[in-house]
């Protein structure tokens, strides 16, 4: 059994654990690490999912990037990084920590959400590739692996862009 809820600063070593021995390197640990300490950190979207006895075994972070436009940059979320403990992994955690961050980020009135990640484990949630609803990822990467998701249906309809990360993204 798991619980999820937003981070609090108890959990930031075990939030780090959790992302040094989900990925190989630093790298998406510093992530977390630095987008908190940036103005683009939104605190009730860092969740993490816990056991019972309270132990951190996954978590994932939302935070605020933008869509360059013609006429300016159109405010969106990011749904990176997210990891699950290795051996809680394939028990439906990753996708419990997806729906609430999507719920909760719904409360908050943020109407779309951009994902760099696996192509066949997001579209469940609603994730689509980018280039399907006009957004350009800035990545050279495949089209499927780039996704965004409409929090509010129709929200992408008249926004067309490229995405840009926020500093704190240079080094992952
Ligand atoms: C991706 C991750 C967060 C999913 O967490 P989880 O708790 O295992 O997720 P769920 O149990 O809800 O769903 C599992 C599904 O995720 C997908 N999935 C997980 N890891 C995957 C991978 N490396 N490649 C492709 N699909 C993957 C599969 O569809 C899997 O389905 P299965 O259990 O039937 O094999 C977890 O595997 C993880 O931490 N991986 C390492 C770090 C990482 O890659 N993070 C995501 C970056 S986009």
């Amino acid at each position: 059994m798991f619980t999820i809820r937003s981070e609090s600063p108890k959990d930031f070593t075990s939030i780090r654990e959790v992302h040094l021995r989900a990925f190989e390197g630093e790298g998406e640990a510093n992530l977390v690490e630095a987008v908190r300490a940036s103005d683009n950190f939104v605190p009730e979207l860092s969740l993490v999912a816990v056991t019972d006895t309270d132990e951190v075994v996954g978590h994932i972070l939302f935070s605020i990037v933008g869509i360059e436009t013609d006429t300016g940059m159109v405010p969106t979320l990011a749904l990176a990084p997210m990891a699950v403990l290795p051996e809680y992994q394939h028990q439906g955690i990753g996708s419990a920590l997806v729906r609430e961050g999507l719920r909760r980020a719904a409360e908050l009135g943020f109407e779309h959400v951009v994902v760099l990640g696996h192509p066949n484990f997001y579209p469940k949630f609603g994730f689509v590739p980018s280039t399907a609803k006009g957004i350009q990822s800035p990545f050279q990467v495949p089209e499927e692996v780039f996704m965004v998701h409409e929090i509010q249906a129709g929200s992408l309809d008249s926004i067309r862009g490229t995405v840009k990360y926020p500093p704190a993204f240079d080094h992952v």
